[in-house]
């Protein structure tokens, strides 16, 4: 049996532990002969890879594992790239978020001006990723988190159009275990259709192998609670704030009775309410730091000084399992049906067919085929319309070094509330990022 090298681009992000440990989980149904870290910050991803190396000396001794900072060390030799970097780190994150705040604007990692800001940074370092799997490994498959998922998919598909990427997002997979406590199921019972952009869509089936329909119940329990559910074995999504976007899906519900959510929604169906209810000196960039990145950071520290692995101090969660379950489809065939972000070509019948859109996929050897989910109604369809319009318009600011582009993106998107606002959160942007962005004329 065929095992498989994986190099894991971001090998210092606080996803790296859970997504190895995920990995070493399921050796029995995808084997693992190499797997090695990469990361463009030596120090930062030396903390996870020294944790992991003592990690993996006790659950998987003849896995070899190896990190580095050398793109062509990274990129040789490996099957799959399971990618999940992020272009300016943290502190660029809490000004993405901060910025906008201080215009009376949604400030958010991937919506809205911050989403458009991060995603200047993002395309560059993507295209390297591409161009050193290229070069090095051309028949490896990248699986990509790195976000912002939609303008990172748009860039793909502009820049690099035979690329072999599939950009995916945990946000529906989470939502769906969610889906699956209320009606008392797992989420490998349910078959969803589903439509939209990343961040950006809705559901319009969650159905039983057997054919049960749980749309009613379904909408009848998010009208009233959101996606809060009582059991909740999750590690992501749980903070209070999160707890908030989950309950807050009841009121996305109500805009479309007939379909469920993307908790994302929130930010574009009522960015006043998230804009009242946001810190402008504390916001999720600050929680994560002083949450997620301690709590992974500290653990590793301590299997460092401990010189030993006890098992529970890395957790595994959906966000792990789906992007495995992704590489064992592309591996072994399988058509396995999920949600992958994929160039629309028909798959909703009127809508751009050049739009990135996430919808469900048969992914196979050859990637994610997107399965047809028909016509959309005109609610949705003027929203992702002027959304997906953003989206482009920021790739082509970022080709054509366009500053009137990059304003019209931001005055097109739904958070933002005119020209004149865009044109003043843009030349703040501009200044903050100017390390990373190219100079727009
Ligand atoms: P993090 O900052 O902890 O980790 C990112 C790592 O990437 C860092 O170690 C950093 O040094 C490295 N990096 C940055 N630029 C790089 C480059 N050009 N080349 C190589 N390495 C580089 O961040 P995190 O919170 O763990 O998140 C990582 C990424 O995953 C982010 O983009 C985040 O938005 C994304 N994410 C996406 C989803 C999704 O649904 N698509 C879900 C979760 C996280
Ligand atoms: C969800 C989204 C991701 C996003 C993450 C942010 O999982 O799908 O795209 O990166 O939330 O979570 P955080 O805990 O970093 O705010
Ligand atoms: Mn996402």
């Amino acid at each position: 049996m065929k095992k498989f090298s994986i190099v894991i681009a971001g090998g210092g992000s606080t996803y790296t532990p859970g997504i190895i440990m995920m990995l070493m989980d399921s050796l029995d149904r995808f084997p693992i002969r190499s797997l090695k870290l990469y990361d463009n910050d030596a120090k930062r991803q030396e903390i996870i890879a020294k944790a992991v190396a003592i990690a993996l000396k006790k659950v998987a001794p003849q896995v070899e594992f190896s990190y580095t900072t050398n793109p062509e060390e990274a990129f040789s030799d490996v099957d799959f790239c399971m990618a999940h970097i992020r272009s300016g780190g943290y502190p660029m994150r809490e000004l993405d978020e901060k910025i906008p705040l201080r215009h009376g604007v949604v400030g958010q990692e991937t919506c809205g001006p911050g989403g458009i800001a991060y995603g200047l940074r993002s395309i560059p370092d993507i295209v390297e990723l591409i161009d050193f799997m290229e070069k090095y490994s051309p028949q490896c498959w990248m699986l990509n988190y790195s976000n912002p998922a939609s303008i990172v998919a748009e860039a793909c598909r502009v820049l690099r159009p035979h690329a072999r990427i599939i950009n995916i997002c945990d946000m529906p997979v989470g939502t769906l275990r969610r889906m699956s406590y209320i009606v008392g199921k797992t989420p490998k019972d349910l078959d969803v259709k589903y439509f939209g952009l990343n961040h950006f869509g809705w559901w319009t089936s969650v159905k039983g192998k057997d054919g049960t329909d749980y749309m009613p119940q379904l909408i009848d329990y998010v009208s009233k609670n959101g996606y809060l559910t009582q059991k909740a074995i999750e590690t992501q999504h749980m903070d209070e704030s999160w707890q908030a976007t989950h309950k807050k899906a009841a009121d996305l519900q109500a805009v479309n009775p007939d379909c469920l959510p993307n908790t994302y929604l929130k930010y574009y169906l009522y960015p006043d309410y998230v804009v009242e209810h946001s810190n402008p000196d504390y916001t999720r960039a600050n929680e994560v730091m002083d949450g997620r990145e301690k709590k992974v950071f500290g653990a590793a520290q301590s299997i460092i000084e401990a010189g030993e692995f006890r098992g529970s101090e890395f957790e595994i969660d959906n966000h792990a399992a789906f992007i495995v379950d992704l590489a064992r489809a592309i591996a072994y065939n399988t058509h396995e049906r999920m949600l992958c972000i994929v160039e629309n070509k028909g798959a909703i019948s009127n809508f751009d067919p050049h739009a990135m859109v996430e919808v469900p996929c048969l992914v196979g050897s050859d990637g994610a085929e997107p399965l047809c989910q028909g016509d959309i109604p005109t609610f949705q369809l003027g929203m992702m319309q002027q959304q997906v319009a953003v989206e482009k318009l920021v790739v082509e600011a970022y080709c054509e070094h366009s500053y009137q582009k990059l304003w019209q993106a931001l005055t097109l998107s739904k958070t933002v509330p005119s020209a004149k606002v865009a044109k003043e959160l843009l030349d703040d942007l501009i200044e903050a990022n100017k390390e990373f962005w190219p100079e727009l004329r």
